[in-house]
């Protein structure tokens, strides 16, 4: 792990931005980190509590769902945040799609575009990924992770991904933090307390592909339906050919039509 010093310059701004949020009580920024998911990860161990932030403005080794790497160059939003939420372990992965909620209403409320959320955690803009959430678990902790390009130079990313500036929308990314963090808030509260149900209803109209014939692979199977819906325990319900609903749990969509 590489031992670049916490920026408090940054952890001022972060501050400044989050005052009222109940997440971000505890701030460590740094201008360059490997991942912030590592340094929450430590924290976490070291008994860091429930909240905490750890933001980069920029990342060496940053990283995506299943291994892949996440491109974090200058011009972009990388923070983590230590969860201990108390739900079933097997309600975990929910978190994703809530982080999506949150981020998707807080682009909406800053630039005024509307993203679209694929599951299980990508945000899209002109059908690009604009963001990707992430969600951790280790030791009784969870880490979740939230990337977003902000005003990085389309060149800078690969053709799949866009950036906020890229579709005419930069804004500031701290404002984009603390604005997600306080929608992340509202609905990491309404998860605790009622579940998934009332996460799931608001998310339906956020949601990409739905009604479009996708390919899902998961692990080693791939499989080809209808997107139609997703369930009351976050999965993706996929129609196949034989009229059959098939939930999915975990995989990559691809929307073929
Ligand atoms: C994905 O799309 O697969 C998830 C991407 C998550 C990226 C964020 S950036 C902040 C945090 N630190 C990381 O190393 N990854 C997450």
């Amino acid at each position: 792990m590489t031992t670049a010093p916490r920026d408090a310059a940054l952890e001022a701004r972060l501050k400044e931005r989050l005052r009222g949020c109940c997440f971000g009580g505890s701030i460590h920024a740094f201008a360059t980190c490997d991942s912030t998911m590592e340094r929450a990860h430590a924290l976490a161990g070291a008994g860091a509590g429930e909240g905490t932030l750890v933001f980069a403005a920029r990342q060496t080794q940053g990283r995506g769902r299943l291994g892949r790497t996440w491109e974090s160059p200058e011009g972009g939003a990388y923070f983590s945040l230590v969860l201990t939420p108390a739900r079933a372990i097997a309600e975990i992965p929910q978190l994703s799609l809530i982080a999506g909620l949150a981020a998707a209403e807080a682009l909406k409320e800053l630039t005024g575009l509307s993203p679209a959320i694929r599951w299980p955690n990508d945000l899209l803009l002109n059908g690009r990924k604009v963001a990707g959430l992430l969600v951790e678990a280790k030791n009784s902790a969870v880490v979740l992770g939230v990337g977003i390009n902000v005003t990085t130079n389309q060149n800078d990313l690969p053709d799949t991904a866009t950036s906020l500036a890229a579709c005419g929308a930069a804004c500031d990314p701290y404002r984009l933090v603390a604005a997600l963090c306080s929608k992340l808030d509202r609905w990491y509260d309404i998860w605790i307390a009622q579940g998934f149900a009332p996460i799931r209803a608001a998310l339906r109209p956020w949601l990409s592909h739905m009604g479009g014939i996708v390919r899902v692979r998961a692990g080693s199977e791939q499989l080809e339906g209808t997107a139609h819906d997703v369930d009351e325990r976050g999965r993706l319900l996929i129609r196949l050919d034989s009229g059959l609903l098939r939930p999915i749990d975990m995989g990559d969509v691809i929307l073929l039509r």
